[in-house]
């Protein structure tokens, strides 16, 4: 599955501003609106500025990732899981077996919402991790939770059946992803393709690498980077809610062969055992149902069953009515 050499093409993906987003009223706030909500409905993906989150904040999560991916292998090994119930877990995809496609990968993830029920659980070496990871898992939540808010908005889903509530308290998965260089880019991924079980994921990375399926020309478009911004991706859960008319957006990591490459990915989604269905308010004769109802713990499951993305397989597929 050899990939071209040649720089890819990149996506044209907006940039949202959040600022004109938080000016209640304003032309410029409706103006915002359309670009999200077209955004969503075409690619699934859009990136933000202005976004809340301070430079100091992404800095410091960036470089406390990179000292935790430096520690000694039997320091990270403590954590090593195959279990995906765990709420802490360091795992590989690195590996030296006769596999078509090598993943190029490791990563750490826990659980990260509500931050006292989980940040005792967190690595304690590097020993400031859970103070820098734990202050740009906060941040990023309230951004989260404001674009989330504003994609139900856009939809005009009546927030009367606690949907907001269930989005506050909901799970928040952080995935440190580590991609060292690897020789030959051209023969391995970081990531295969997939899309995001969560509502919407919300990522920082060090450096491009991420790329997303252009369902319009199906082909791979890189995301291009802007320093500061962020990316947001729409994720299974919210194609489900809005019975289709947000597109989860498929994305892989791709590898370079000069510099490691770390990406932070803030994975949003309701409580574990909060059934997802499609808004009533988006159903009718003339538009049934598309998808079936589900949760996170429903999604684990398949994850621990299934050999996540190599097969193509994604969790999406298997929830379309
Ligand atoms: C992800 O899909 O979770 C991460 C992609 C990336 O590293 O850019
Ligand atoms: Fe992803």
């Amino acid at each position: 599955m050899q990939r071209p050499n040649s720089a890819p093409k990149e996506a044209n993906v907006p940039i949202i501003d959040m600022a004109a987003l938080r000016n209640i009223g304003s032309e410029e706030r409706s103006r915002v609106i359309e670009e999200i909500r077209e955004a969503s409905c075409r690619f699934g993906f859009f990136q933000v500025v202005n976004h809340g989150v301070s430079e100091p904040v992404l800095d410091e999560a960036l470089s406390v990732a990179s000292k935790f991916f430096d520690l000694p292998t039997e320091e990270k090994m403590k954590l090593l899981s195959g279990d995906v119930h765990k709420p802490v877990r360091f795992g590989t995809s690195l590996k030296n077996d006769g596999d078509k496609v090598q993943f190029w990968r490791v990563f750490l993830k826990h659980y990260s919402n509500p931050l006292n029920d989980w940040i005792h659980m967190w690595p304690q070496n590097p020993p400031d991790y859970r103070e820098k990871m734990g202050r740009w898992s906060e941040e990023v939540m309230k951004l989260g939770i404001e674009v989330m808010t504003t994609l139900i908005e856009i939809l005009g889903i009546n927030p009367t059946n606690n949907l907001t509530q269930k989005i506050e308290n909901g799970m928040q998965v952080v995935a440190v992803n580590y991609y060292p260089p690897c020789p030959q880019p051209e023969l391995a991924l970081g990531l295969p393709p997939h899309s995001d079980y969560s509502c919407l994921t919300i990522l920082h990375q060090s450096s491009p690498g991420l790329e997303i399926m252009d369902s319009e020309d199906n082909t791979w478009k890189l995301v291009p980077f802007v320093p500061g911004a962020l990316q947001v991706n729409i994720g299974d859960h919210f194609q489900v809610l809005s019975n289709g008319l947000y597109k989860s957006v498929l994305h892989r990591a791709i590898l370079n062969n000069s510099e490691t490459r770390i990406s932070i990915a803030s994975l949003f989604s309701l409580g574990l055992d909060d059934k997802v269905d499609p808004a009533k308010e988006l159903v009718s004769a003339q538009n049934p149902k598309r998808y079936r109802e589900s949760s996170l713990r429903d999604f684990l499951n398949f994850l621990a069953n299934n050999d996540f993305g190599s097969e193509g397989k994604n969790f999406i597929d298997i929830l379309k009515l």
